[in-house]
């Protein structure tokens, strides 16, 4: 597609997600997508990643795909559950983390956990996703002490998880998707605030059709075999002492919304 097409279609997406944001609730953007800066560690991380390239083959570079993309669409779908008194946020699972930074501008700049591996291989090469992370955080304008980056396998993850306490969790495509509920079951009990939100994807066992073609999922989740929705949304209900909403549902998750009794 040519350039002009291409800066055609993003000015236009720009201004229709401007107006979109002003008339419907939620938090507001007040860090616009054109302002994004991406270190090379990220870029060199999206790239390897297929998933990022292919969502959105009309754009060429691999920050755009992800954060006019994924990282969008993911705003959209979390700004209005977002509790906006939001002091400390909690993402777990969280990739390079881009939805972060929009986070902390369209809040009262609150402390950013987040969790991912260190040593992440792809395709043969090791990337520090960590690393990654913290410096797009950096590079826009989070200042050093409102980020707090964590390895999952770290032996101390979870005493580190408990020092602070959490009034959003958000785990896209992560906890209950990419690996169990169970691993973050005690943090999340003891560590979110009472009114605190958790957003997170519970991977849809009933579609036996996708699962089978899913091997790589179905392998990711403890031997015991995975449990099913229905089974980990209850536990969820349980440990919040509340009903969770369903955010909207594709092949393959449902995004649910939990505020903390
Ligand atoms: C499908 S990606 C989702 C990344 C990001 N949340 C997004 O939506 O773009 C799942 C992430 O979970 C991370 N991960 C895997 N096991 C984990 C664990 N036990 N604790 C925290 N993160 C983990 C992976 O490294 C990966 O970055």
């Amino acid at each position: 597609m040519s350039s002009v097409l291409n800066l055609f279609l993003y000015n236009y997406q720009e201004k229709k997600r401007f107006l979109e944001e002003r008339l419907s609730s939620g938090l507001v953007n007040h860090y616009s997508f054109s302002q994004v800066k991406v270190p090379q560690k990220a870029v060199a991380f999206l790239e390897a990643n297929q998933e990022y390239i292919n969502e959105y083959k009309y754009i060429h570079s691999v920050s755009e795909t992800y954060f006019r993309g994924r990282i969008a669409d993911d705003w959209k779908s979390i700004r209005s559950l977002v509790p906006s008194h939001t002091k400390s946020i909690l993402d777990i699972g969280s990739g390079i983390g881009g939805i972060n930074l929009f986070l902390f501008h369209a809040l009262d700049k609150p402390l950013i956990t987040f969790v991912d591996k260190a040593k992440r291989e792809q395709n043969g090469i090791i990337y520090d996703v960590i690393a990654a992370g913290e410096e797009l955080l950096s590079l826009n304008k989070v200042p050093s002490e409102k980020i707090i980056g964590l390895d999952a396998s770290s032996e101390q993850l979870m005493s580190d998880l408990k020092k602070h306490t959490y009034d959003f969790v958000l785990s896209t495509r992560a906890l209950a998707f990419t690996f169990p509920y169970s691993l973050y079951k005690n943090v999340l009990k003891e560590s979110v605030n009472s009114r605190g939100v958790l957003v997170t994807d519970i991977v849809k066992t009933e579609n036996q059709k996708v699962l089978e073609k899913d091997k790589l999922l179905t392998d990711r989740f403890s031997s015991d075999g995975m449990p099913s929705s229905q089974k980990v949304l209850a536990e969820i209900e349980d440990d919040f002492s509340a009903k969770a909403k369903i955010v909207f549902e594709t092949k393959r998750f449902i995004r649910i919304a939990i505020q903390k009794a």
